[in-house]
């Protein structure tokens, strides 16, 4: 046994190979389950056992020898390949994998795109905002709970400066650089000062919207909404709305769709009620019209805001918020979209 194993160590030392598949030749020769190796580690039990500890030793080291030269022979062996002249170096090594496009930007696009064809255009602002963007020109009274810490994040030493947590200051950048028609939507991350949970995250996606014009009345908003809601979630969705509240709408309301897991019929997901909300909206109130230097006399519009997670969440049930911001791809990979 010694011996043979002695003879298989000069033999292995000496191994030539010139190309990857005489390497594999090699490797199937002496590594492979039915190799000479692998064979000599069966013998094994054979060996007496005052031999036992050295053959032992010996055949590892056989191994290990055999292991370092035949992946030194390969490694040899693949730059003499790349380096010969007739490859293509700049090729697209196969196969390509593609990533995915994010869940959320998926449903973004889709939401973008349903707006981008009732004659909406895109309005994107900034992140880090200022205390008048996010809250004064919206409406909100200088005692508003939502201007709390608890709610909102400051930006160390400057009061003023906050991350926006909600994306009607883009709204805002848009009103006080454009007088009506104005239609736009704003897609954009905002940020909140909550306790990270399934269902509650520091930060989060919304998308808004927002039309003044002449004569722009709360039926022009139903019937957008319930187009939407008809192109997001199938043909047979109903919509309905309710009663509300926010500082920058007068009247305000919640807009429900009725369930599309169950139809309507009442299911887990719906808490039995058929109907699951999944946005805020209303008339824009004149003082925010007037805030931002639009005349109230002339003009009047409507807004409208929704989360993209819980948009998200209703199409495609993720239960747990936090999936969105893990980056796991084997959640992200789930996920197809067509462009
Ligand atoms: N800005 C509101 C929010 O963040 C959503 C909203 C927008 C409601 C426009 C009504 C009109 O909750």
């Amino acid at each position: 046994m010694l011996d043979k194993i002695q003879q298989l160590m000069v033999e292995v030392d000496q191994l030539q190979a010139a190309t990857a598949e005489e390497v594999e030749a090699l490797r199937i020769k002496y590594l492979s389950k039915k190799g000479c190796i692998p064979a000599l580690m069966a013998d094994f039990r054979n060996v007496p056992a005052e031999q036992k500890k050295e053959v032992g030793m010996r055949i590892n080291t056989l191994k290990q020898a055999a292991l370092d030269k035949i992946n030194s022979l390969r490694d040899a062996a693949q730059v003499a390949v790349t380096a010969g002249p007739d490859i293509d170096l700049t090729r697209t090594p196969y196969p390509v994998r593609l990533g995915t496009r994010h869940p959320l930007t998926i449903v973004k696009n889709e939401i973008v795109d349903i707006f981008a064809r009732l004659g909406f255009t895109l309005a994107e602002g900034p992140e880090v905002e200022d205390d008048w963007h996010v809250y004064s020109s919206m409406n909100f009274a200088d005692d508003h709970p939502a201007r709390d810490m608890q709610d909102t994040f400051f930006v160390e030493a400057h009061p003023d400066i906050i991350l926006r947590s909600h994306t009607s200051s883009v709204q805002a950048r848009v009103m006080e650089q454009q007088q009506p028609p104005i239609r736009v939507i704003c897609p954009g991350r905002v940020y909140r000062n909550e306790a990270i949970s399934a269902r509650a995250h520091c930060f989060f996606h919304q998308v808004e919207g927002l039309y003044i014009d002449r004569n722009v009345s709360f039926t022009d908003l139903k019937q957008v909404l319930l187009l939407f809601a008809q192109e997001m979630f199938g043909p047979d969705t109903k919509i309905r709305l309710r009663p509300s509240y926010f500082p920058f709408t007068e009247p305000s309301a919640e807009m429900d769709i009725s369930c599309h897991l169950c139809g309507g019929e009442g299911c887990s997901f719906c808490k039995h009620t058929g109907w699951v909300e999944i946005l805020g909206c209303g008339m824009v109130d004149p003082a925010v019209l007037e805030a931002n230097g639009i005349d109230s006399s002339v003009y009047t519009g409507y807004a409208f805001g929704m989360g993209i997670e819980r948009i998200t969440n209703l199409k495609y049930q993720v239960k747990d918020l936090r999936m969105f911001s893990e980056n796991d791809t084997r959640f992200l990979s789930e996920f197809t979209s067509a462009n």
